[in-house]
């Protein structure tokens, strides 16, 4: 069977597609065919080397939806035909996130899933929700469980408030869309304005170009009638202290990505004049997994695919997220 791996060394040259055994399942496992996979700035940053260390050959991805074929004489819960996505925080099921939980992440700490065939226990996988296809579910393992997570269980976002998002990627795209069903009001930021015109459409309530409107700020605290929002989406890192900046008091950050650097000249007076809370967040519980299938299924909300590729096409699909070209997610068909 044909995997997508990071061959003898880092670098996304090292990216190839190797032959694999087909896994055999034990007991206690399900065997899955996979059907499509979406990609994460996740692989990128692992393929190039900047995430954890791996034995080589490693498979690559986290997120991949396809059917059961095969399920061990101790599986309860899944049966042969079940449609299935995998979580990506393996033995992460509900609660709080432990330290242990952070070894077993696929892709990250053990193999990944970005093959033909894969074999995985009943506690890393979940039925995909009724109302998408198999491609629409490869979205949602991290994007999609990482913006729910920073909205509804850590940001509590309630109906009436507002959220900005920065940029127009994966976690992105599905705050947008998780907001706006839940009620609130969306700010977008992105570097490309025929991004921002398809945010609209999506539904987002402000659109601010980051890279050619130097006032966009401005324009957030002037929207809000100079209060702020009560909640943010930090996915640059380095620009902490500008998002604190357009905090409403009593307003959270909730940190997801450092896509222009983890470090950070913070000025704390800031977080104490404004009683901000800043928090963390890493992806997301299976229990949590199974509420935001509800909310999809309730409020049929559809994942954002900008563009399919073949597997024989997976070095493009690569470029094109490192490039940062997609709007929303981007997968690959096996
Ligand atoms: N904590 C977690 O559990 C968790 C989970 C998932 C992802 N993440 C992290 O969250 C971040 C976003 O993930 P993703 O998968 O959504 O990434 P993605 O799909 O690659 O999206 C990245 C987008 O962010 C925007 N961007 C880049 N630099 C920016 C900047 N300086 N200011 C504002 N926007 C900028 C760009 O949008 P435009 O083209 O519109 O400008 C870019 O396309 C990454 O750092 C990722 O590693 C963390």
């Amino acid at each position: 069977m044909k995997s997508i791996v990071v061959k003898d060394n880092y670098g996304l040259d090292n990216l190839t597609i190797q032959e694999q055994t087909k896994p055999v399942i034990t007991e206690n496992e399900i065997l899955v065919q996979v059907k499509s996979v979406s990609l994460n700035y996740l692989d990128v940053l692992i393929a190039k080397g900047g995430f954890g260390n791996h034995q080589f050959p490693h498979i690559l991805g986290s997120d991949a939806s396809g059917i059961v074929k095969e399920i061990g004489s101790k599986v309860s819960n899944f049966k042969v035909g079940d449609l299935v996505c995998t979580h990506y925080t393996q033995t992460w099921q509900n609660g709080e996130i432990t330290l242990n939980d952070m070894q077993n992440r696929l892709g990250t700490d053990v193999q990944g899933v970005f093959s033909e065939y894969i074999a995985l226990p009943e506690r890393s996988l979940i039925k995909i929700p009724c109302n998408l296809t198999f491609k629409e579910a490869s979205t949602l393992p991290i994007a999609a469980l990482t913006a729910w997570e920073a909205l509804v269980n850590v940001g509590q976002l309630k109906a009436g408030q507002t959220v900005l998002l920065q940029g127009t990627g994966g976690v992105s795209i599905f705050a947008l869309q998780f907001a706006k069903a839940l009620g609130a009001k969306v700010f977008i930021t992105s570097s490309s304005d025929e991004k921002l015109q398809k945010a609209k459409e999506l539904g987002a309530d402000l659109v601010l170009n980051y890279r050619t409107n130097n006032h966009w700020q401005d324009n957030v605290m002037t929207e809000t009638k100079g209060i702020g929002v009560d909640l943010a989406l930090e996915m640059t890192g380095a620009s902490l202290n500008e998002t604190l900046g357009y905090l409403k008091i009593n307003g959270k950050v909730v940190i997801v990505g450092f896509l222009d650097g983890s470090k950070v000249d913070l000025d704390v007076f800031e977080i104490l004049y404004r009683n901000a809370s800043i928090v963390g967040i890493k992806v997301g519980s299976k229990s949590s997994f199974a509420e935001m299938n509800r909310a999809i299924e309730v409020n049929n909300i559809r994942p954002f695919i900008d563009k399919e590729f073949n597997l024989s096409d997976f070095r493009e699909a690569f470029n094109y997220v490192e490039q940062g070209k997609h709007f929303g997610k981007i997968i690959i068909n096996f």
